[in-house]
């Protein structure tokens, strides 16, 4: 049993969305989440730069005694999680694209993958793909400049709309039945994907999937928070706390943080 906190990082606010997931599955818990705003996208970044992002994050939340962190960033995982797995002595969990459900589910034999470069071009992403959907047509599709648009609060804009009708297009054309969002930022986007997709196309994310598997690793090592506290939410931003905290309820408050 541990009462201190589980930290969760993003490359924004867009982990938010497994914070959600995290957030109803152990509402026991205390948490931090850092949004590295001011850094984001992580997507574009070489892989040395999002690993020294990683650690600066994971410092951080290790200095305000975190017992496990999940990095909630697709990105980051797949670049930065082996680093950190083998530097510091403590739990991580990380986010990776759920090609596997789609790829066992699929009827057309085609899905959908949107993510980042960072995400798609990195090898534990091809590791996966190659040993779960190698028989399958998988149409990867780069995200460029949706992350952007949900950092600056655009995210029900006209120009969302114009990109992702674009990015949708050879999805639809190869005729996916499962698209899979390997980045937390894009659940926010699932209402608009919703109504620009045929009806018959399944969205998927990752986000309970993770809170599933950071309650299985904190009871595993004995630090699930079986007390009924107050449960404390802290939000740290380097950006705009007016941005993130319009995904969030009210009764939760963003700090900005210089970090
Ligand atoms: C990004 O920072 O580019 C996206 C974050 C993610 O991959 O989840």
């Amino acid at each position: 049993m541990s009462i201190q906190p589980i930290g969760i990082f993003d490359s924004g606010i867009g982990g938010t969305s497994i914070w959600k997931e995290i957030h109803a599955l152990l509402p026991n818990e205390d948490t931090i989440y850092l949004a590295d705003s001011f850094n984001a996208p992580y997507g574009q970044k070489g892989k040395g730069t999002i690993i020294n992002l990683s650690i600066k994050n994971t410092e951080y939340l290790i200095n305000k005694g975190c017992k496990l962190i999940v990095v909630a960033c697709n990105t980051a995982t797949t670049n930065a999680i082996d680093y950190l797995r083998s530097t510091y002595n403590m739990p991580f969990i990380g986010i990776e694209p759920a090609i596997k459900p789609a790829a066992l589910q699929t009827k057309s034999n085609a899905i959908g993958i949107l993510a980042t470069k960072g995400t798609l071009s990195s090898a534990l992403f091809s590791k996966t793909s190659d040993m779960f959907a190698s028989n399958i047509n998988v149409i990867e599709q780069i995200g460029e400049g949706i992350v952007e648009l949900i950092e600056s609060g655009k995210l029900q804009s006209d120009e969302m709309k114009r990109l992702l009708e674009v990015y949708l297009k050879p999805m639809i054309d190869a005729h996916i039945d499962y698209l899979v969002l390997g980045c937390t930022h894009y659940p926010y986007l699932i209402s608009l994907l919703a109504e620009l997709l045929p009806d018959h196309v399944k969205i998927i994310d990752s986000g309970e999937a993770v809170a599933r598997q950071t309650k299985a690793i904190l009871k595993k090592n004995n630090l699930l928070n079986i007390e009924t506290s107050n449960n404390k939410n802290c939000f740290y931003t380097n950006g705009n706390p007016r941005i993130m905290q319009s995904l969030l309820d009210s009764k939760f408050v963003v700090e900005y943080l210089d970090f």
